[in-house]
């Protein structure tokens, strides 16, 4: 039966207009006001889900699309760094504190980043509302923090920028990383106290550093080289390069984007992909061991428009496609189903282990259009809104039924919009 999809966009609507946060914070006076993933269990504002929520936003008033990403960029610091969490509210801290494995730089901000979806956010709002002031108003702090990942998170000088924490990736508990986290998979509910242990073992190797964050990626505690943020790093850069000609900025700067965005696609190209396997790996510590966990994110270069056609198109027959591993009843599954570790209805109750993400098939949606997979990416999109009609705008969903899990309301699983305007017209 066809998915009722409107009935799924005026769910999102709903949503977005719930999880909105308005305020004024401790935090100097500021003023806050955007969407939060979830007013129970993530009452704050988190770089990579406000920038899904602005693409979401731009179906409903892109005036708000521009106010959440204006929020973010109040996050933004002299050296270029952009916090991956922003606690504006300061009576939820001590909340805060207890429940994530977060590391604070201040006490209304994170010392850690997340993936930098920002660029591709305000290319979006200016595909909708050709509103370049807006992008010449907040381009200057986003181009800062795309040369900061550059200077301080590229040890090696190998183009691709390293992560020092699985959670600045955004994937915090993936099975991809357990080797070196010292996870061992099984009992289940061993999973998340082994993580909680493990991320405080990196804190304190982290603390005497923390003023020096180029320092902290040559300690070797967990220096990794992520597949899926280097696609979304290179996506943006892309998006970069567009944007500096749009905000008017000088040649030279679109051309220096451009030419890293080409950089970083050839480094994933010639460092993560397996010719025999077809994937590509994320590499594991200072000496690049490739981590062989077959997780979403070995599909994730997809989504560069300039990506070698016939890996392109073996990632897609392979391994999209393919019933045995990600083309499951309600794809793409963030694990394989043929890993040991994939747990779909999340047991180790904890994020990233097997259950589908509505942001991952947002964004290989339009990684398979770019790449002339039409009927793919429809098909794909249909079952994306079949699933959030079955099991509701939750946090992740079990990849076998669509029933929902995590938690209710879900910031980012509103992002359905821009599929449904891609596939419906406007919903
Ligand atoms: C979880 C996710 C992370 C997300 C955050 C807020 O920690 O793993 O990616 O940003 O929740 O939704």
């Amino acid at each position: 039966m066809p998915a009722d999809w409107k009935r799924v966009a005026a769910d999102a609507r709903r949503v977005l207009a719930s999880n909105r946060q308005r305020g004024i914070s401790a935090w100097g006076g500021r003023r806050y006001d955007f969407v939060c993933p979830s007013p129970t269990r993530y009452p704050f504002q988190w770089f990579w889900d406000s920038a899904f929520h602005a693409i979401a936003l731009v179906q409903v008033d892109p005036a708000l699309a521009k106010q959440e990403i204006r929020c973010l960029m109040q996050g933004a610091q002299p050296d270029g760094f952009i916090p991956h969490m922003l606690l504006w509210e300061k009576s939820a801290h001590e909340a805060a504190l207890r429940e994530y494995s977060i590391a604070l730089a201040d006490p209304f901000f994170t010392a850690t980043i997340q993936p930098p979806v920002v660029a591709r956010a305000v290319l979006r709002i200016h595909e909708a509302t050709g509103d370049a002031d807006f992008v010449r108003e907040v381009l200057p702090p986003i181009r800062r923090f795309f040369r900061w990942l550059r200077s301080q998170r590229d040890p090696d000088d190998d183009t691709l920028v390293a992560i020092i924490q699985p959670d600045e990736s955004g994937l915090d508990a993936s099975p991809k990383y357990d080797e070196l986290m010292e996870i061992s998979a099984s009992p289940p509910e061993e999973v998340l106290p082994q993580l909680r242990r493990s991320m405080q073992r990196l804190f304190t190797a982290y603390a005497p550093y923390r003023s020096e964050p180029a320092r902290i990626a040559v300690l070797d505690v967990f220096t990794w080289e992520d597949v899926m943020f280097n696609a979304i790093y290179g996506d943006g850069l892309r998006c970069l390069a567009k944007l500096c000609a749009i905000a008017g900025a000088p040649e030279r700067e679109g051309d220096e984007f451009a030419s890293r965005a080409s950089r970083v696609r050839a480094a994933l190209e010639a460092k993560c992909w397996d010719e025999q396997a077809g994937v590509f790996w994320d590499l594991a510590g200072w000496r690049e061991r490739p981590a062989q966990v077959l997780t979403f994110s070995t599909l994730f270069p997809l989504i560069l428009d300039d990506l070698d056609p016939v890996k392109a198109k073996r990632l897609v027959d392979e391994h999209l496609v393919n019933e045995r591993e990600f083309w499951l009843p309600y794809p793409i599954p963030s694990v394989a189903a043929s890993e040991p570790t994939f747990d779909p209805e999340c047991r180790t109750d904890t994020t990233w282990r097997g259950p589908t993400w509505v942001n991952v098939n947002w964004y290989l949606y339009w990684g398979l259009r770019a790449h002339g997979r039409r009927d793919v990416a429809s098909e794909l999109a249909e079952r994306t809104i079949r699933m959030i009609e079955r099991g509701g705008m939750r946090e992740f969903f079990d990849p076998r039924t669509g029933e929902g899990e995590g938690a209710r309301d879900f910031g980012w699983s509103t992002v359905v919009l821009d599929l449904i305007a891609a596939e419906h017209g406007s919903g």
